[in-house]
């Protein structure tokens, strides 16, 4: 029996859809649990770049199922863009190897605009979503006004919610914002085209998904955004609103926490973010601009820079605690390449103490100073390696400084971002 967990350890884009291409060759069924169009996970093959935001990331072997769990909130024209785009690229997919939960969330249209006219509203702070209308998503997931994918499945229900929401979105929309009314008849045409169209993916995936895992199948749960964009133990407000840590394979996927074998938390050999929020080791310098230039660290869903900074053992520590990571994969340490002198943080100095936990408060958070260990650097040399030994030593001292302060170890280092340019150190 084996399912295992791919997930962010830092704050997203840390390489989950690299890696989660790379290890679905072994596996027979990747999911995603969380999250929705808001992640953008790249996948390079060859000379082929595909970026993928809601189809989980082993959709490139066409022998594999991929499944989008009901903890997934779905934009019905953003999976059809989607699939179509792949298909552009040659990918085959269909109901055979995709299958979308009956009890996910619908993105409708008035989330987008609430996303916007909400981020509007917050003024200077504003959180810097994606604008796909997550969190307004799952606003309305906790408030019990949802649409599903099952109410789509039946006109009746589906028209009834729709102008129940409407008339209360409309509301919002016109009173508080002063926005413009939305029209039901277009929205209910236009959805009922998706209705027809998505009918053969829609499964009780929680079925399908045990019984996959009782089988003896590999079940891969494919994480979107990181630890610290979790809504309960991210930097919140400044979080997404879903459950990213590897608790969130639960509740989105319907697998009991017992079935779930082990988690590799994906960790960049630095550390990135994008939107606003706080960020203790953040590099407002030419250091900061060579990783970002360096690493491309433009997002992959809305192409603004990512802001970069040092390497943060705080936050990779308390990853692999809220997640309980068995391994981790450490990517991007190429990037890092010919930079001298790297800094890695060990620790916060907080009201006269060293602490190594992220505290909640992001009052307690600004007065954190981080605690910063010296590294020498590496160069390009790191891109050719293929296995740990022609690593060079430099490198290694950083990695297993990594291990040591996290008592994690090091399953995977990544020397690139094709699936050639990958060391396994050992099994996950
Ligand atoms: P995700 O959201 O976690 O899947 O990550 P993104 O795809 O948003 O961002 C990671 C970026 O780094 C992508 O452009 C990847 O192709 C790239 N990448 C992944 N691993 C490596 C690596 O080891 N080295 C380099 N240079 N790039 C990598
Ligand atoms: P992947 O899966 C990085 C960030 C947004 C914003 C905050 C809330 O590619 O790692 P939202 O639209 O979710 O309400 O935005 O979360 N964010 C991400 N940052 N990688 C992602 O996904 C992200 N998905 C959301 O920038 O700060
Ligand atoms: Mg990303």
């Amino acid at each position: 029996m084996s399912a295992f967990v791919v997930l962010g350890a830092q704050w997203g884009d840390e390489g989950k859809g690299k890696m989660t291409d790379y290890l679905a060759e072994s596996a027979d069924v990747v999911v995603r649990f969380q999250g929705g169009n808001n992640a953008g996970h790249t996948v390079e093959v060859g000379e082929q770049q595909y970026k993928l935001h809601l189809i989980p990331s082993g959709i490139l072997y066409e022998d594999k199922l991929n499944v989008i769990g009901n903890g997934v909130v779905i934009d019905p024209k953003a999976f059809f863009e989607e699939i179509d785009y792949l298909k552009g690229l040659g990918v085959k997919v269909s109901p055979k190897n995709l299958i979308v939960s009956d009890r996910a969330q619908l993105i409708m249209p008035y989330h987008k605009i609430l996303d916007a006219l909400k981020e509007k509203s917050r003024g200077k702070n504003d959180i810097g979503t994606t604008g796909k209308g997550i969190g307004p998503c799952y606003t309305d997931k906790a408030e019990r006004s949802g649409i599903r994918m099952c109410d789509l499945m039946h006109t009746d229900v589906f028209k009834e919610k729709l102008q129940e929401n409407i008339k209360a979105k409309n509301e919002i929309i016109t009173k508080v914002f002063n926005g413009d009314n939305l029209s039901f008849d277009d929205i209910y045409k236009e959805f009922l085209v998706y209705a027809d169209r998505i009918k053969p993916f829609v499964k009780d995936i929680s079925v399908e998904v045990f019984n996959s895992i009782k089988a003896g199948k590999k079940v891969l749960f494919e994480g979107a955004q990181g630890t610290l964009l979790d809504i309960d133990y991210g930097t919140y407000p400044y979080v997404t609103s879903s459950n990213t840590i590897a608790g969130g394979v639960s509740t989105g996927a319907g697998i009991g926490p017992t079935l779930i074998s082990s988690a590799l938390g994906i960790a960049k050999a630095y550390t990135t973010r994008v939107g606003k929020g706080p960020f203790p080791t953040e590099l407002l310098d030419e250091t900061g601009e060579l990783i970002r230039d360096k690493g491309h660290e433009y997002g992959v869903t809305t192409g603004r820079a990512r802001r970069c900074g040092w390497l943060d053992l705080v936050i990779l520590k308390t990853s692999a605690r809220l997640s309980g990571l068995t391994s981790f994969a450490v990517t991007k340490i190429d990037t890092l390449a010919g930079i001298e002198k790297l800094k890695v943080c060990v620790g916060y100095e907080f009201e006269g103490q060293v602490i190594d936990y992220f505290p909640a408060s992001l009052e307690d958070l600004a007065k954190c100073k981080p605690v910063f260990e010296e590294f020498n650097g590496w160069d390009d040399s790191v891109a050719e390696a293929r296995s740990y030994d022609e690593l060079p030593e430099n490198a290694k001292k950083y990695l297993k400084r990594i291990e040591e302060f996290t008592d994690t170890k090091i399953s995977i280092i990544s020397v690139g971002p094709r699936r050639d340019q990958t060391i396994v150190v050992s099994n996950i």
